[in-house]
């Protein structure tokens, strides 16, 4: 759908004016009394001139468009029913001020409670009006809304948040006309507020803990997965991303999930040059998601891994997604998700919102230069990744490969020519998409390197940034430092 599609665009009053009491002068309206005689005269005209049935020529021309446009209209009222009202049986439960913005601003379209004014009912602005009216509740019908899983409520509910943060809902073609359905900030922080309610923090939650042990456990085992699956729209699973530069580090409170984003050369050299509006052909860039466990410390860890997921441009093949394509594999086992290649709307019609970034959630933050700056690490690849939300922290460790050998090990030991490096951000909130946040500027960045076997043989160096600090305020010494960077132990990867 267009943003500027005449939608709701009423019938000008002028073309009706003369068939129904003039709002003006009542039944003494000059105008109407006028046409009223001209029109007879014709029906005379005809009635004593049998071989033209209608003797048009006599009315006046402008007289001739209004009846011409009159009939033409009444015609395209029987093309098209007005919309239909379908029972309502599973309606949103929710707060009543918060069902309330709902139903003035979005329940015309996305419910079974449309609420249709005269001029939406005349085609062929009807026509539009009830595309859209199917159309909407296709997507999201808030009558049938108490059929949904809760997880699938609290998922389409940030999602509702994020379209009317964003002004890409409602639809300003019907606001233009509804003005009453435009949302104030007040409404808009009514429906954060209850997506936050539905959406609490879990603590030390043990069902993603104990998966998240038993996936280890298979980690360190070394029972890793050599699938290379492929989504129902072809897009294939990538396993060397993990070799690939990181563009940026998330974590959501939304869903409870922390997250890397990697890119392939063509992606990462594109953000570079900010040559992103668009993507060039071949960018493909990969998002590893992990279920988070969260501590009321503020600590936020990786967990089970959720998912893989992916987004590689091919303007050819995927012409309708604006050249994206999209795969995401669940869980360790990276099952493809979707059972059609129809699975890609799904995922793109979300990713909308971000069209400003050629629907890229997850772009890196621009510096004071305007530059997108991405931490390269060389030849590292990452251990883990974590956050501290009370600190407003967001790291990655990364490691050589004797380095990540002892993480796997639960760093009991260690080996000579071990390197460990921990990279600190700021934090900060997406703007793309409230329920997340994603790493600012950097803050520091330490190193460990190993001499020998022995956790003695660790040296610790800040290389850039200042030193974190510790619980009261003050900087961590370098020993303390090394407990605190061992305490974390490596994320699972498939
Ligand atoms: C005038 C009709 C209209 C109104 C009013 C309207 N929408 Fe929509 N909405 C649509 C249409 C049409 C689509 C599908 C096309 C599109 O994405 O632009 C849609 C799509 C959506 C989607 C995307 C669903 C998906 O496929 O992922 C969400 C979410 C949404 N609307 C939320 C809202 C909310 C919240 C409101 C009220 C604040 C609202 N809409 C008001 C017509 C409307
Ligand atoms: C309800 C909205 C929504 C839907 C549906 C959705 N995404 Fe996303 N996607 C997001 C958001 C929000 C982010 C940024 C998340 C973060 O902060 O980590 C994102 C990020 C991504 C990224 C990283 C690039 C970026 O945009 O930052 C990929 C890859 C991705 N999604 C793939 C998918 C795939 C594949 C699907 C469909 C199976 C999908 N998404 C469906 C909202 C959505």
């Amino acid at each position: 759908m267009q943003k500027g599609s005449p939608f709701f665009v009423p019938i000008s009053q002028a073309n009706i004016y003369h068939h129904n009491p003039c709002p003006v002068h009542g039944s003494k309206c000059p105008v109407r009394k006028n046409r009223q005689i001209q029109a007879s005269t014709s029906i005379l005209t005809w009635s004593k001139n049998s071989t033209i049935p209608f003797s048009f020529q006599k009315i006046s021309k402008p007289f001739r468009i209004v009846v011409i446009l009159a009939v033409l209209i009444t015609a395209l009222q029987f093309v098209q029913r007005p919309v239909a009202n379908p029972t309502v049986v599973h309606p949103l439960q929710a707060p009543a001020e918060v069902v309330s913005i709902l139903q003035r601003a979005c329940y015309d379209c996305h419910s079974n409670e449309t609420n249709l004014r005269w001029y939406d009912k005349i085609a062929p602005a009807s026509w539009f009006v009830n595309a859209h009216v199917k159309e909407a509740r296709q997507r999201l019908n808030f009558s049938t809304w108490d059929t949904l899983h809760s997880a699938d409520q609290q998922g389409r509910f940030w999602e509702i948040v994020n379209m009317a943060i964003s002004g890409k809902m409602p639809l300003t073609s019907y606001t233009a006309v509804h003005p009453k359905a435009n949302l104030s900030p007040q409404d808009i922080e009514v429906l954060q507020k209850y997506a936050r309610d539905m959406s609490p923090a879990r603590y030390q939650d043990t069902s993603v803990i104990n998966q998240a042990e038993k996936e280890l456990h298979d980690f360190v085992q070394g029972n890793i997965n050599n699938k290379v699956p492929v989504a129902a729209n072809g897009v294939a699973y990538v396993p060397d991303f993990q070799n690939w530069q990181i563009i940026s580090t998330t974590n959501r409170f939304d869903n409870h999930s922390i997250r890397i984003l990697y890119g392939n050369d063509i992606a990462v050299k594109a953000i570079r040059n900010n040559n992103t509006h668009p993507f060039p052909e071949g960018s493909t860039v990969v998002k590893a998601v992990w279920n988070s466990i969260e501590s009321e410390n503020g600590d936020i860890t990786p967990g089970s891994l959720n998912s893989i997921q992916i987004m590689t441009k091919n303007n050819t093949q995927f012409a309708d997604s604006k050249g994206w394509g999209f795969a995401k594999f669940n869980g360790i086992q990276l099952t493809p998700y979707g059972h059609t290649p129809l699975f890609n709307s799904t995922c793109y019609n979300c990713h909308k919102i971000a069209d400003n970034n050629d629907y890229i959630f997850n772009l890196p933050l621009k510096n004071e230069a305007g530059a997108r700056p991405m931490f390269d690490a060389g030849d590292l690849k990452v251990i883990t990744s974590f956050a501290n939300r009370k600190q407003k922290t967001m790291s990655v460790l990364y490691g050589n490969a004797a380095a990540r050998k002892s993480a796997i090990g639960g760093y009991q030991t260690h080996a000579a020519g071990e390197i460990l490096k921990l990279v600190m951000f700021k934090q900060e909130d997406n703007k793309y998409w409230y329920g997340s946040y994603i790493n600012g500027a950097m803050l520091s960045v330490e190193t460990l390197t190993a001499t020998g076997s022995d956790a003695k043989s660790l040296t610790y160096s800040l290389v850039q940034g200042r030193a974190p600090l510790n619980t009261n305020g003050q900087p961590m010494s370098g020993d303390e430092r090394i407990i605190d960077i061992l305490a974390h132990r490596p994320s699972v990867f498939p």
